[in-house]
């Protein structure tokens, strides 16, 4: 059976963590942003000491695995945020040191079995809602059952524009050019990993949003769910 899950993947500052909570807004489903997981594993282990790629080791985030607690909990505005070992990491998640390990954290095999499980029990505490997940493996690894899978991506050039344009990520005094080689590297990692590389799957649908509003996003991936529900 299909799961009632919309599976939301693509590359970096393609747009679709905006496009996932509003698409999720609108059907009033659950909405699960993966990528905050991964960067959440990734400032754990920075704040017991991990500094560069290549001190991102399968031994050393067991470790760091056994020791942490992710949780979802209520923040002041009342919607559902993630939590490292009780407390809110917030901006920190997105933070350019975070943006600069998390890619190799996410190739790690302990850590992407980790949150796999966590990210596919939580289809079990639904209640008959819709859940959209966003990530990189999600219509492919995670949910290759889901019921929709989205497939969204926008030009290099486009990506890294948004991404100065929205700050999403903190790059105060970043230029254009490194912004894109930032991402460009984040996708290089992301797609050649041996676990759950970030590609389409076969069924997904892609939509490449250069030159479309977010408005137009959310519309096209809502009216697909509502007809098809
Ligand atoms: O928001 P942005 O597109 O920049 O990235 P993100 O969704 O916050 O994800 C950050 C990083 O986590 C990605 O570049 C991947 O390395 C990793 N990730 C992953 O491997 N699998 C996922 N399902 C989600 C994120």
């Amino acid at each position: 059976m299909k799961q009632p899950v919309i599976a939301i993947d693509g590359p970096a500052a393609s747009g679709k963590s905006t496009v996932a909570a509003r698409a999720a807004q609108v059907l009033g489903a659950v909405n699960v942003n993966t990528g905050a997981m991964f960067r959440a594993v990734t400032l754990a282990g920075m704040r017991r000491g991990v500094g560069a790629p290549d001190e991102c080791t399968e031994e050393r985030f067991r470790t760091i695995l056994d020791e942490i607690r992710l949780t979802y909990a209520k923040n002041p505005e009342g919607n559902m945020e993630l939590q490292l070992d009780g407390a809110f990491p917030g901006a920190e998640l997105r933070s350019p040191e975070v943006a600069a390990l998390v890619s190799p954290v996410a190739t790690l095999a302990c850590v992407r079995e980790y949150l796999k499980k966590w990210q596919r029990s939580l289809a079990e505490t639904l209640d008959g809602r819709l859940m959209v997940m966003e990530g990189r493996d999600i219509g492919t690894a995670i949910f290759p059952d889901a019921k929709w899978k989205f497939f969204i991506t926008a030009t290099p050039e486009e990506r890294a524009r948004r991404r100065l344009a929205q700050s999403g990520e903190n790059v105060s005094g970043a230029t254009l050019a490194q912004v894109a080689a930032q991402i460009a590297e984040r996708d290089r990692i992301d797609s050649t990993r041996a676990i759950a590389p970030l590609r389409p799957a076969p069924d997904a649908e892609q939509i490449d949003t250069t030159g479309m509003t977010i408005d137009e996003v959310v519309k096209r991936v809502t009216d697909r769910v509502q007809h098809e529900i």
